[in-house]
């Protein structure tokens, strides 16, 4: 009896070992959206909307409708702060509905809504925002931390930006973050970072876009995010990393970094907007709208069409890229 449990029990020490291992620095989870037939994918964001329609959010929400019917959009992305003023109180909260289901109604957003966390969120329970319990009652919803979309023809790259932010452990001013399954911060950061870096340099797809909450460069209120210039940015020039897309400011930025090819992009005006800031930073500002508003992308493995829309549906901002396949090889050779 005893002879035939030893080597068994040393499999399972082995399992449990390799598990526990795999666990400290976890692959980023990794989600598949085939694009169209015709090889082109469109897509709406938006950021900092959960007001239970007020502010705007519904007259927002109406247009999404419409440029997402025109475009026929494949799917939605939320550059987080999903529900304000403090996430959801649990799986049970009325805010789910009431700021999500009952807003987003038009026929065209009935697709899968692809979302990260805002710091608002995460002063509420997290635990219950990313449940699977959520999909059950509305199937749209995938909200994680950190994760990738593959879509053949572009990968998105989804980062948790909140721990980044050192005030929000520091001075959190009476607000109470939920840091479970997060802290300690270094740890956490260290492990996304090299999980983000390693899966960057992976990717064969055209495109790479990273979407984060937080500002990497803003002109509004909150600014650039010191900790995201410093620990974030480094690894996205390095990979040759396209867009930089957020939420965090209220408004809708288009800024073009002056040393990379990165373009960072703000589409943080879901419902409440106005905050009347204005401060440059060093990069060079294509476009502001320190007002409500969304923005679409249009792509391809050649191009990218982005269009930023005001609460009336009109075109306010609209920027091309486009990807030489030569330039395309030359990097792989080089990477
Ligand atoms: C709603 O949008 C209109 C048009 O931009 C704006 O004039 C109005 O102030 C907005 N309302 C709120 C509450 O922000
Ligand atoms: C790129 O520009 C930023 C300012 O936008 C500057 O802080 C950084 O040092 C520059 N990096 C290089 C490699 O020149």
């Amino acid at each position: 009896m005893e002879k035939t449990m030893a080597p068994c029990l040393l499999l399972s020490l082995s399992l449990l070992v390799c598990l526990l291992s795999s666990n400290s620095s976890a692959e980023l989870q990794r989600f598949h959206h085939s694009p169209k037939s015709d090889g082109s994918l469109s897509l709406i964001v938006v950021g900092d909307w959960g007001r239970k329609g007020e502010f705007n959010q519904s007259q927002i929400a109406a247009q999404m409708g419409e440029t997402g019917e025109n475009l026929d959009i494949d799917f939605v992305i939320s550059a987080g702060d999903n529900f304000y003023e403090d996430g959801l109180t649990g799986v049970d909260d009325k805010a789910f509905a009431e700021s999500f289901t009952n807003v987003y109604t038009a026929k065209s957003l009935q697709k899968q809504w692809y979302s990260v966390l805002g710091n608002h969120d995460y002063r509420g329970d997290v635990l219950a925002q990313l449940s699977p319990v959520l999909q059950e009652i509305d199937p749209r919803w995938l909200c994680l931390r950190s994760f990738i979309l593959n879509t053949e023809i572009a990968d998105f790259f989804f980062v948790d930006t909140s721990p980044f932010v050192l005030k929000y452990w520091n001075e959190p001013k009476g607000d109470q973050y939920d840091w479970r399954e997060v802290a300690p911060r270094d740890q956490y950061i260290d492990n996304l970072l090299q999980d983000l870096d390693w899966a960057l340099k992976d990717s064969r797809a055209p495109w790479k876009f990273v979407i984060g909450h937080h500002t990497i460069r803003s002109v509004s209120e909150h600014g650039d995010t010191e900790e995201l210039v410093e620990m974030l940015l480094p690894i996205l020039k390095e990979n040759g990393v396209d867009l930089y897309i957020n939420g965090h400011d209220h408004c809708l930025e288009h800024i073009s970094s002056r040393n990379s090819s990165i373009q960072y992009l703000t589409s943080g005006g879901g419902s409440k907007a106005w905050r009347g800031a204005y401060t440059p930073n060093q990069d060079s500002l294509q476009f502001f709208y320190d007002g409500q508003g969304f923005m679409s992308m249009q792509l391809t493995s050649a191009m990218v069409e982005i269009e930023f829309y005001d609460v009336f549906g009109h075109v306010l901002h609209q920027l091309n890229l486009q990807k030489e396949v030569r330039s395309y090889f030359k990097m792989i050779g080089r990477g």
